[in-house]
C-alpha cells in the first residue's frame, strides 16, 4: 500500500496521486525546480535561448552554431561528478547528460507542427548540434539555488565531434568508410539514451535508436543487406540524409551505420579529450551501461538492447580496473574482455553465454571471421547462440548492498507467448488476438555466489507494472499503478527508483516512483509514487549528489504532441526538455 503514514517504511514520503497536469508533483515536504533547460548557454558567446531557426523561417531564433554553445534538446541519462572532495562536492560538480534526439518541430519553429523536417542545411547541422552530451559545472549558492558556472570546462559533444575506436572492432572492414578508410575516427554520437559511470572518474553514453537516423539507397548485398535489416538502419528520420551524405547508406559507402550503437567513454575531466567508442562492449540499441566492480577488481557492466524480444548482455573486463597498465589512461579495462548474453530459464536460473570468436558457432562459415566482426554484429551473434528474447530490456541496475541485479523491461506489444523473464501472454482477446505485455515488468537475479563475473544466476520477478488489482497481472496495488518502467537506480538504502516512459494507468503523465527493494524473492515490494511529470513528457535519468541530499531528474519532451509549456521560463512558452532539481526542504536525504 501507498498511502497512509510513513512510521517505519523505508519510503519515508506520502506517496502522491497520479497527475495530468503541466507542472511537476513532489510529495510534501519536497520542493522541485526546473533546471538548465534545452538552450541554455554554456559556452563560448553563451547566447540566450531564443526558440526557432532563422534558416528555417524564424529569424528571431538561435542558429545551428549557437545550439553548439547551449545544452541540447531532449535530456536523458546522466550524472553527477562532484568537483570537491567532502562537503564541498555536494555543491560543486560536474552534471553531465545525454539528448537523446530532438522534436523539430520545437527546434525550429518553436511551437508543435506535427512531421516537420527541417528543409535547410543549417536546419539540418542544429538538430545535429541539439543531439549528443552536455558537461555543465554546477555550482549551488548559500542561497541554495544551483547555478551554471562559466566554466572552460563546459563542454558540448554532438552528432559531429571526432571520436575514437577502440577495442577489437577498432579499423575493421566494417567500419571503413570512404571518408575515413582507415575505420578509427568516428564522428559523432547519436540517440544517447541512458549512461553510466566509472570508479575512475569517466562517463559512458549509451547509443540506442541510431538506426532511424539514415536513409538506405540502393540495394545492398552480403554482411551490409545483413546488417541493415538485423538493426533496422533506414528510415531518415528528422530529413538528415538531404543534406548530409553521411546519412546516406549506398552500396559503395555502406558502413556509416556501423559506426553507430557503441556505448562511448567521455573524460567529464579534460574538455579536449576525444570520446571512445569501446567496441568490446558491443553494438546494439544500448539503453544503459551499469559499471559494477567485481569481487576480484575486474570491470562488469550491465546492458540493456532496447527493443522488443531483444536480450541483456554483460562484459566483463580481463583484468582489474586498477591494474597499473591503465594508468594515464592510454589502455582502457573497458577494451579487453568477454561480452556474455544472458539465456533464462524457466525454471529461475540463468545462464551467460560468452560471444567469443570460434565458439558456439561464432564461426567464419556463420559470418563472423574474427572477434570485431562478432561485436560489429552482436546482435546476430547473440541470436547464434540462442539469448532469451525480451520485452525491451531498458535500464540495468545494482543494489549497492545486496548486489541484486534489477532490469527493467518497458513492454512488448508482439509478445505472444510467455518465455523466460516474460511472464505474460495473456489468453486470447475477443477478437481472438493475442494480447502482448502493455505495463511491462522489472526483472531481478543473483549472480552465483554473489560475483558479478559469474555465468550463472538465479532470477525473480520483482513487479509487474499495470492498473493494479491483478488487472493485466499487474502486481501493484492500485493506488501504484504505473506502466513503461524504463529508468532505474537502486540508492544505498536499498529504494528502487523507477521512472516512466510510456502509456500509463488512466492516461496519466509520466511519473516516477520508489520500491523496497529489500523485499524478498516472491514478495511484493512496497511502492510509492514520488513525483509526477508535465503533460506529454517521459521521466528519465537519475543523478544525486554524494549526500543524496539534491536529486537531479530529467523531464524529457515535453508536450511532444502539444499541450505543454513548461518549464514556463522567462516567459517562454515552447516546451522545454529540462533537468529537476529535488531537494528535501528539511535538507535530509531524497527518500527518507
Ligand atoms: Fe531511450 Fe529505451 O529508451
Ligand atoms: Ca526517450
Ligand atoms: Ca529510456
Ligand atoms: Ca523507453
Amino acid at each position: 500500500g501507498s498511502t497512509g503514514t510513513t512510521a517505519g517504511s523505508l519510503l519515508g514520503f506520502e506517496a502522491i496521486p497520479p497527475s495530468g497536469l503541466d507542472e511537476v508533483v513532489v510529495p510534501d515536504g519536497y520542493s522541485a525546480r526546473p533546471f538548465i533547460p534545452w538552450g541554455t548557454p554554456i559556452l563560448g558567446f553563451f547566447p540566450a535561448f531564443r526558440p526557432g531557426t532563422p534558416s528555417e523561417g524564424v529569424p528571431t531564433g538561435n542558429t545551428a552554431d549557437e545550439q553548439a554553445q547551449q545544452v541540447g534538446m531532449h535530456h536523458d541519462g546522466m550524472t553527477y561528478f562532484p568537483l570537491a572532495s567532502g562537503d564541498r562536492g555536494n555543491r560543486h560538480g560536474l552534471l553531465v547528460l545525454n539528448h537523446e534526439y530532438t522534436d523539430e518541430y520545437y527546434l525550429h519553429q518553436g511551437t508543435f507542427v506535427a512531421g516537420y523536417e527541417p528543409r535547410t542545411a543549417e536546419g539540418v547541422r542544429k538538430s545535429q548540434n541539439a543531439h549528443g552530451v552536455s558537461v555543465v559545472e554546477i555550482a549551488c549558492a548559500a542561497s541554495g539555488e544551483w547555478q551554471v558556472v562559466r566554466s572552460t570546462r563546459n563542454r558540448r559533444i554532438t552528432a559531429s565531434t571526432p571520436m575514437a575506436f577502440s577495442g577489437p572492432a577498432t579499423g575493421h572492414e566494417l567500419v571503413r568508410t570512404t571518408a575515413d578508410r582507415a575505420g578509427r575516427r568516428p564522428l559523432g554520437t547519436l540517440n544517447n539514451c541512458g549512461n553510466g559511470e566509472t570508479p575512475w572518474g569517466t562517463y559512458l553514453t549509451c547509443e540506442e535508436n541510431f538506426n532511424g537516423y539514415f536513409r538506405v539507397d540502393g540495394t545492398l548485398d552480403g554482411d551490409s543487406a545483413a546488417l541493415v535489416k538485423r538493426y533496422g538502419v533506414g528510415g531518415d528520420r528528422n530529413g538528415w540524409a538531404a543534406h548530409d551524405p553521411r546519412f546516406v547508406v549506398t552500396p559503395e559507402d555502406p558502413n556509416e551505420a556501423n559506426r553507430f550503437g557503441w556505448v562511448v567513454e567521455i573524460d567529464p575531466f579534460e574538455p579536449d579529450s576525444t570520446p571512445v567508442k569501446r567496441t568490446a562492449l558491443g553494438r546494439l540499441k544500448h539503453e544503459d551501461a551499469t559499471v559494477q566492480i567485481a569481487r576480484d577488481g575486474r570491470v562488469v557492466v550491465y546492458m540493456g538492447d532496447d527493443q522488443v524480444n531483444e536480450y541483456v548482455y554483460k562484459f566483463v573486463s580481463a583484468h582489474r580496473w586498477d591494474h597499473p597498465r591503465f594508468r594515464g589512461r592510454a589502455q582502457s579495462p573497458l577494451d579487453e574482455g568477454t561480452l556474455y548474453v544472458a539465456r533464462f530459464s524457466d525454471d529461475g536460473r540463468g545462464e551467460w553465454i560468452p560471444l567469443v570468436h570460434g565458439e558456439r558457432g561464432l564461426t567464419p562459415e556463420n559470418g563472423f571471421a574474427d572477434q570485431g566482426e562478432v561485436l560489429v554484429k552482436t546482435r546476430l551473434a547473440a541470436d547464434e547462440v540462442g539469448a532469451t528474447p525480451m520485452d525491451r530490456p531498458e535500464w540495468t541496475a545494482v543494489d549497492p548492498d545486496s548486489g541484486t541485479v534489477y532490469l527493467t523491461l518497458t513492454n512488448n506489444a508482439d509478445r505472444t507467448a510467455p518465455n523466460g523473464p516474460n511472464p505474460r501472454a495473456f489468453p486470447p482477446d475477443a477478437d481472438g488476438r493475442r494480447v502482448g505485455n502493455k505495463w511491462g515488468h522489472i526483472v531481478r537475479w543473483d549472480e552465483d555466489g554473489g560475483d558479478h563475473t559469474a555465468t550463472g544466476f538465479r532470477w525473480d520477478l520483482f513487479l509487474l507494472a499495470g492498473p493494479g488489482d491483478g488487472i493485466d497481472g499487474s502486481t501493484v496495488e492500485p493506488e501504484d499503478a504505473f506502466g513503461s518502467p524504463d529508468g532505474l537506480w537502486v540508492d544505498p538504502d536499498r529504494r528502487a527508483w523507477i521512472q516512466t516512459d510510456g502509456t500509463q494507468p488512466n492516461g496519466a503523465n509520466n511519473q516516477m516512483l520508489a520500491a523496497d527493494a529489500r523485499a524478498p524473492y516472491r514478495a511484493e515490494p512496497e511502492v510509492r509514487r514520488f513525483l509526477t511529470g508535465v503533460v506529454g513528457c517521459e521521466v528519465t535519468g537519475i543523478a544525486t549528489t554524494p549526500d543524496r541530499r539534491t536529486l537531479f531528474v530529467n523531464l524529457q519532451h515535453p508536450g511532444e504532441d502539444g499541450g505543454s509549456t513548461w518549464p514556463r521560463l522567462d516567459g517562454i512558452e515552447t516546451p522545454r526538455s529540462a533537468t529537476v532539481i529535488v531537494t528535501k526542504e528539511d535538507g535530509g536525504v531524497i527518500g527518507t
